[in-house]
């Protein structure tokens, strides 16, 4: 089958799979006809699983992937923030978009702090699923915090504040919906070109002027190796300047979790500390990079979003957001109801805390969710106490467990036992991971991907 094929050909479904998994290009009238078919449950679902596996192990050129993302963003509305305004002035639009990881809150702080200076931040967030948190679970556990707007709500609330962070409408690329449900049930979740239409699908939709994304790489990252995260960033920077938006993206790593606190509540914690003008220096450190790089494609070149950590300015947007969504930013934060600590069995250096079975402790403590609609605990989670090359004594703490429930505490502890390694000695060996490319002294932010047009 050519990839020019014309708008009167009969397209079947089981054609269009077995195009794929002989390794063919998808002409861009199969692509649209297969999205659409399977957003309005015309093509099986089994047919679309195969298509997925078949996509997953071919891949797909970038005409293909652009097809495929424009074919997600026509199943639904695009959003037109253009008219937003204040103060009767136009106002600039730059969202931020995570590919996912362990510890991950900056959406949290970051959001607040870029708005602080005058720019929109419009985040449609989501829920954690696996291993990875949800920004959306973690700002439930504020009293009062409502995630569900609508459009109107969030003009609103992007026009007074600046600041909003919300679920996507149903209406926003409905078939990114239906077929992220799918792969994340049928093994196809990591595949290149199907994150990266995934996510920029919502992105474009959501008619943000500007993009950041942040694509981790690491134990923690859907795409652990780093040349796969610098293909997926490029893809995706790429599919963002097509369609208008002005996209830039950072590597970043995942290799080791971000910050001290993995759950929820306690990430909301440890946001509030970054914001107050405190907290770890990794989780600032990634702050402050991504807001120079939004507030960089706001035109705001000369801005220093460190100063309005310092002075309380993001603090004061952060309180103004919650409230606005009808959360308590004074209410105390749940806490867990049971407190478990791992420590170190001998004397030696760290070499070792491995993000994804931090996360995976975490979601075993019930912090997370296995299944779309379940419930999630806010008090549970992991404190992380030690990092890469940290020197430690038998008997010393090295993570803390919060869990509801004494039943989960075996298998969260077996997954931090797995997490971390101790090697005898003073000074951590600076290894690199063959599967990865991560190292000890990798730094947390990799490489800066731009493109000039
Ligand atoms: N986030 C998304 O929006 N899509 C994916 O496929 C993975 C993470």
């Amino acid at each position: 089958m050519s990839a020019d094929a014309t708008a009167e050909e009969v397209i079947h479904a089981v054609a269009v799979i077995a195009t794929k998994r002989g390794g063919h290009e998808l002409s861009d009238a199969q692509i649209a006809w297969m999205v659409d078919g399977y957003t309005r449950g015309e093509v099986a679902p089994e047919q679309m699983s195969a298509l997925l596996m078949a996509i997953c192990l071919r891949g797909m050129n970038r005409r293909e992937i652009a097809t495929w993302t424009q074919a997600m963003i026509d199943s639904g509305r695009r959003l037109d923030l253009s008219g937003l305004r204040r103060d009767g002035k136009p106002l600039t639009t730059v969202d931020k978009h995570s590919t996912g990881g362990v510890g991950d809150k900056i959406t949290l702080p970051l959001t607040p702090l870029v708005a602080s200076f005058g720019v929109a931040v419009p985040q449609l967030s989501g829920r954690g699923l696996g291993h990875t948190g949800g920004t959306l679970d973690k700002l439930e556990s504020i009293r009062g915090w409502r995630a569900e707007l609508t459009t109107e709500e969030m003009f609103a609330r992007l026009e007074e504040v600046g600041a909003v962070i919300c679920a996507a409408g149903a209406d926003l690329a409905p078939a990114d919906r239906k077929l992220y449900a799918l792969r994340d049930v049928t093994g196809t979740v990591e595949s290149i070109p199907l994150l990266a239409s995934s996510i920029m699908s919502k992105k474009i939709a959501e008619g943000t002027a500007a993009l950041v994304l942040d694509v981790k790489t690491g134990s923690g990252a859907f795409l652990p190796n780093e040349d796969d995260a610098r293909e997926l960033a490029s893809t995706m920077v790429e599919l963002g300047l097509d369609a208008g938006v002005d996209t830039r993206a950072l590597i970043t790593d995942m290799s080791v979790p971000l910050g001290r606190a993995v759950g929820n509540a306690v990430e909301v914690a440890e946001s509030l500390e970054v914001l107050a003008g405190g907290g770890p220096a990794d989780v600032v450190e990634l702050t402050l990079a991504l807001a120079r790089e939004m507030l960089d494609a706001a035109g705001l070149t000369d801005a220093d979003p460190a100063e309005h950590l310092a002075n309380g300015r993001a603090m004061d947007v952060w309180r103004a957001m919650i409230s606005a969504q009808g959360g308590d930013p004074d209410a105390p934060l749940p806490v867990a109801r049971l407190r478990d600590d791992l420590t170190a069995d001998t004397d030696g250096v760290v070499t070792e805390v491995d993000a994804r079975a931090v996360g995976d402790a975490a979601w075993q403590a019930g912090g997370g969710r296995s299944k779309p609609g379940e419930s999630v605990a806010a008090e549970a989670g992991v404190i992380v106490h030690v990092r890469p090359g940290d020197r430690v004594r038998a008997g010393q703490p090295l993570f803390t467990l919060h869990t509801q429930d004494e039943h989960r505490i075996p298998g969260a502890r077996a997954c931090l036992r797995r997490a971390v390694r101790i090697e005898p000695g003073t000074e951590a060996p600076d290894a690199v991971d063959s599967d990865t490319g991560a190292s000890a002294t990798r730094p947390l932010i990799i490489d800066r991907v731009r493109f000039t047009r």
